[in-house]
Order: C-alpha cells, then structure tokens, then sequence
C-alpha cells in the first residue's frame, strides 16, 4: 500500500532553514509535497521555489512584493497563487489541506503563524525559536490543545529531543539535566575589551555554521544561546536550573541529557540544518539528509568548557529571564530583535548590544500575557524601550 504524500507549508522558504528544507524534501519526491510557501522581500528566489516545486500557494508578507511576484509568475506561465500579508501566512500554516510545517520564519513576526498551526493541529517543525521565547506556556498550551505534533529543528533541540525516549511523559522523571553545547562562535578566543569595533560581517562570520544574519550575530554575542535556554526550558518541561551551557567550539556533540542514573545520551553529526529538518520531516523513520558523515579517523579531539561570564555577559539573562515576571523573555526577545538590527545597520556596536537588552529589562515590567494581544502589545512596548535605548548608546 502506498503512503499519501506529506503535504507541507514552508514559513520562510527563501531563508537558511527554509532552503535547507526544500533542499531535503526534494530528495524525497515521493515522500513530500510542496503545497505553500511563505517569504518576505525575495522575490526571484520564490519565483525559482514555485517553478521548481509548483506549490498551490505563494504568500510575501507585504503587497508590492507580492505584486511583483505575481507579475514574474504570470510571465513565467506558472499556475501558483499569490497571496499578501500576515493573515494569508496563517492562513497556509492552518490550511486544512496542509499536514506538516516548517516554522522558519526569523523572529517574533513567526509568533502568529506558529501559532495558527498549533491551534490547526498540524505537525510543527519548529525552527523559529522566538515563538518560543516570546510565546512559552500560551504557546504550548496551544499545542496541547490543537493537538499538535512539535518537533524541534534547532540543532540543540533536535539532538536533546533524539536522546529522549519517545514517550514524553517519562521525561520529568528521568532528565537530570539537560546539556546544550555553544560553539561560542567567532569571537570565543577574543578578550572582552577588544569587541567595540567588530564589524556585521565579521560577526555574521560564524566558524561552522551557515546562518541567516540575525541568528548568526545571536551566535557571536551567545544570545542565541540564551534563547535556546528559554526553548528548552518549554520543550522538555525542565527547571531553568536543569539546564546547563558548555562550550564546544567543534560542533560535533549538539547537545546531551544527564538521566537520573547519571547516564548522558548524545546527538553528533556535522553541522548541517538538513539533518534536524530531515528527523523533524520523517519522525520517527530515519531519511537521507544530504548530510556528509562524521569521520570519527579524522578528528582531532573534542573539547568541552565552562562559557566565559564576561566575554558573554548576555547568555546570564536567559536565566534572568526565566526566573523573573511571566512576559519577560518577550521583552528580552524584542530588546535583542531591535539590538540585533542596530547592530546590522551600523547604528549600534557589538559590544552594546548587552547594555541595550539591559536597559530594555529595567525599564519595561511585564504584566502576565494571556493572549496574543497581549504578547504582541508587550512586544512593541518593548520595542519601543529598545529603540529608545538603542539610541542613547548609538551617541
Ligand atoms: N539558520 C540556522 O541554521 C538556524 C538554526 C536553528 C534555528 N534557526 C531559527 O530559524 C529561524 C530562521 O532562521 P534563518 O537563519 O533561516 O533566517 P533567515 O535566513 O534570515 O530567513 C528568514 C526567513 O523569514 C522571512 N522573513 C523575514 N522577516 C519576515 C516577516 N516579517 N514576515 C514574514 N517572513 C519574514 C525571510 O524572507 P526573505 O528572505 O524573503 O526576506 C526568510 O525567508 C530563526 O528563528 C532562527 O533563530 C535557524
């Protein structure tokens, strides 16, 4: 008997995850179905997606994007329908003709779409960690009760999620610890007095991954760490305690869990996305990733260290976070949205980025979020903080 295809909606199909994603689906053609994608300004690269994958539906996130598209797809003689704006993004996450989505979309504009498709039960590859963050327990309560299946595809998550038995309600008694590994990015060997003049390019520079801009600058300052941390801590139900951060700059162990028997489970690999999309897309079945193997002959050694405090003052507020007022990893998120894009635009230097998310902290107090209003209201109220702050530390 044959299996139906998996039809599947790619958020963010012209970014690092999303091409990766369709890298890995194309492998399977007779496994997977491209039924929509979701982009924001790339319009040639979504003309080349939706001649290569024919997909029902192609959605830009504003209408002279979208009008473009529309005109190029028209020139081409390709049938894809063209759609405009956060609503139509929902709109193809929930879609009931849809199975499974991938969640690449970078930052908290993924929040709604993510969740559209948890309330829509669908199987959710969640790449878009800010969902997470600025989301936590309304968003996974929204899976529980969409009844949807959530994979992680962040490295880390993927890796703990593959050491952990299949049936999550024996994780609370058996996770000791869970154990993410940092690669501490280009700036690891540096002193902390030197980052005042980096550069976005040398700090979207990463060692081992290829990333999209803000994740990778997230990367340098370990940022991207602490919201891992945050993600964590919702994925697997552990304590902010439970959860500890080591340096290993090879990249090769991805992440670990301590049991209670003081066994640790690891995930390796090299450093390819499309082995977590490949997991997320198949789970629990096994396909081929496009990944090279790991050649244990050829490696040197791997090494394991304690995260610097003051080389990486940022990673402490994940923590922080966690530990304080409900809301508050939204204002963090947003804070280093805002830092981040200074940052990229030469407004900001590096090594401000940490005194922004800072201030943003003290000045914005959180009062429990309930909905998406609220999330979306504190959202822009700390965006606001940011912004000011930002600013102040530009001068
Ligand atoms: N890259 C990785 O290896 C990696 C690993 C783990 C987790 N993640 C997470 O996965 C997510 C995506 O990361 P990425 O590196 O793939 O990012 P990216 O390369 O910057 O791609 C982001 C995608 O989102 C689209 N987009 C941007 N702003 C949007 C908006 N306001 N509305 C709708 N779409 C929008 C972009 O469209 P255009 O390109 O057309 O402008 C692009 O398709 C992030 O949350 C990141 O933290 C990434």
């Amino acid at each position: 008997m044959n299996t139906p295809k998996q039809r599947v909606t790619v958020l963010g199909s012209t970014g690092s995850v999303g091409v990766s994603t369709l890298d890995v689906i194309a492998r399977h053609p007779e496994r997977f179905e491209v039924f929509a994608l979701s982009a924001a300004t790339k319009v040639d690269e979504m003309l080349a997606q939706c001649a290569q994958f024919s997909p029902r539906f192609a959605v830009m996130a504003s209408a002279p994007h979208a009008q473009l598209l529309a005109e190029k797809l028209k020139q081409s003689g390709l049938k894809t329908r063209v759609l405009m704006g956060s609503d139509a993004i929902e709109n193809i996450a929930s879609h009931e003709d849809v199975d499974a989505v991938m969640a690449a979309i970078v930052g908290a504009a993924g929040l709604g779409p993510c969740l559209a498709a948890a309330r829509a039960g669908k199987r959710l590859l969640l790449a878009n960690k800010e969902a997470l963050v600025v989301g936590g327990e309304l968003f996974m309560r929204t899976v529980r009760e969409g009844g949807a299946t959530l994979l992680p595809i962040d490295s880390e998550h993927s890796a703990i999620f593959q050491s952990l038995p299949e049936d999550p309600s024996t994780w609370a008694r058996r996770i000791d610890k869970i154990i993410l590994t940092a690669s501490g990015g280009p700036f690891l060997t540096r002193s902390p007095g030197s980052l005042g003049a980096v550069t976005p390019e040398q700090a979207c520079a990463h060692p081992n991954w290829v990333m999209g801009r803000k994740i990778s600058v997230d990367s340098a300052t370990m940022m991207n760490k602490a919201l891992e941390v945050i993600e964590a801590r919702h994925l697997f139900g552990v304590s902010p305690e439970q959860i500890e951060v080591v340096i290993h700059p090879q990249s090769v162990v991805h992440s670990m869990v301590q049991f209670t028997d003081a066994s640790v489970i690891a995930q390796l690999g090299t450093p390819d996305m499309r082995v977590p999309i490949a997991v997320g897309l198949a789970w629990p079945e096994r396909i081929e990733s496009g990944a090279a193997r790991l050649d244990f002959r050829q490696m040197a050694s791997l090494t394991f260290d304690a995260p610097d405090a003051a080389l990486f003052p940022g990673l402490g507020l994940a923590w922080h976070a966690l530990r304080a007022a409900p809301g508050t990893t939204a204002v963090l998120n947003a804070a280093n949205e805002v830092a981040v894009e200074a940052f990229l635009d030469r407004r900001l230097r590096f090594d401000r980025i940490h005194a922004v998310n800072m201030e943003t902290l003290e000045t914005v107090a959180p009062s429990k979020p309930a909905s998406l209003a609220d999330l979306l209201a504190l959202d822009a109220s700390a965006r606001a903080a940011a912004n000011a702050a930002a600013l102040r530390f530009a001068a």
